[in-house]
């Protein structure tokens, strides 16, 4: 665990600065042999068990994440190969903290086609190999971690449960707002994450309230019959302006931003699974899930739990 304090000794920071600009207390920072895979294999495991089924059963596995443990083969192998799965697909998805929302969407897809019966979408991250942890204005944001869940695809039963639309939106004019300076098709070399922090901040308010209220109209619900909002967890102040322009109660909102910081494709699932483990989101409620980040990507998907 890396706290704000733990930050002030690192750079010209304060715990007051990062908790009042952001929202954020502390967040986990993986171990040198913790490889985005690893976390993910972790994370898999869990949803695996807590959906009551072996492994082999997946046969799709899709991987949200920018932080790979090789350029390639992908994460998503990497995770097949540490649950013992030979069968099936998998691969990843690059739509930095869209990155869930995206590899939702594709399971869904997939799963809709027929083509494939049990899907696993994992997000995990190791944003810390990416940070210039000379630059205040993003060391202190991030954070590492993976969560995952399972899909199936079963008959409609009357429960309407399952997801009942995504949202997937890009505009690559803003590759310059927030982006890794660097790449194996660029400068051959990993990079380190820049950001315009007030850019994406206003950007990220206007475009959230955008693909929720579409997703709304497109599954012909209101914001009313909403019972669980799970944001991307980047900043406190843009889940709460999100939340209070779309008139959602902040009691219906999740937010795990204050323990893990900015997780990137991961900050999804690991806040789905706090809230589900501490009894807040129960079988049948309305949960939207949205998220933006680098490219600009932006989504959400609203599902009946
Ligand atoms: O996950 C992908 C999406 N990413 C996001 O959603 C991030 C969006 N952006 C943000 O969350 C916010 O813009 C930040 C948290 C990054 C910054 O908050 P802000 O309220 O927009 O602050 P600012 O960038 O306008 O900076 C205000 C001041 C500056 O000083 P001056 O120029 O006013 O003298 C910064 O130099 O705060 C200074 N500052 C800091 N001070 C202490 C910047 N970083 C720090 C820091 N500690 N860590």
């Amino acid at each position: 665990m890396l706290t704000n304090r733990d930050l002030e000794e690192k750079v010209a920071t304060s715990d007051a600065w990062i908790v009042q600009r952001t929202g954020i207390r502390e967040r986990r920072i993986a171990a040198p042999d913790e490889t985005t895979s690893k976390l993910g294999i972790a994370a898999a495991k869990a949803a695996i068990a807590d959906a009551g089924l072996e492994a082999a059963e997946i046969d799709l596995i899709v991987c949200a994440t920018s932080t790979p443990d090789y350029t390639f083969p992908s994460t998503a192998t990497q995770i097949q190969d540490g649950l013992g799965i030979q069968g099936g697909a998998a691969f990843d998805v690059q739509a930095v903290c869209t990155g869930f929302i995206y590899g939702l969407a594709t399971a869904d897809k997939f799963l809709q086609s027929g083509s494939h019966r049990r899907a696993l979408v994992v997000g995990a991250e190791t944003f810390s190999r990416i940070l210039d942890w000379t630059d205040r204005g993003t060391c202190v944001l991030f954070g590492d971690g993976a969560g995952a869940v399972v899909l199936e695809s079963a008959d409609e039963d009357g429960s309407g449960r399952g997801i009942l639309t995504t949202q997937l939106r890009s505009d690559g004019r803003y590759r310059d707002r927030l982006y890794v300076d660097g790449g194996p098709g660029s400068t051959g070399t990993t990079g380190h994450l820049r950001m315009e922090g007030r850019d994406v901040f206003k950007f990220a308010v206007g475009k959230v309230m955008d693909v929720v209220n579409e997703a709304f109209a497109s599954a012909g619900v209101s914001a009313a019959e909403l019972d669980w909002f799970v944001p991307h967890q980047a900043n406190r102040r843009i889940i709460e302006a999100s939340a209070d322009k779309l008139g959602i109660p902040r009691g219906k909102v999740v937010i795990t931003v204050d323990r893990h910081g900015n997780t990137s494709a991961a900050s999804i699932p690991l806040a789905l699974d706090v809230a589900r483990r501490d009894g807040r989101i129960k079988r049948g409620d309305l949960v939207m899930l949205e998220a933006i980040g680098g490219g600009f990507t932006w989504g959400s998907a609203l599902l009946r739990w």
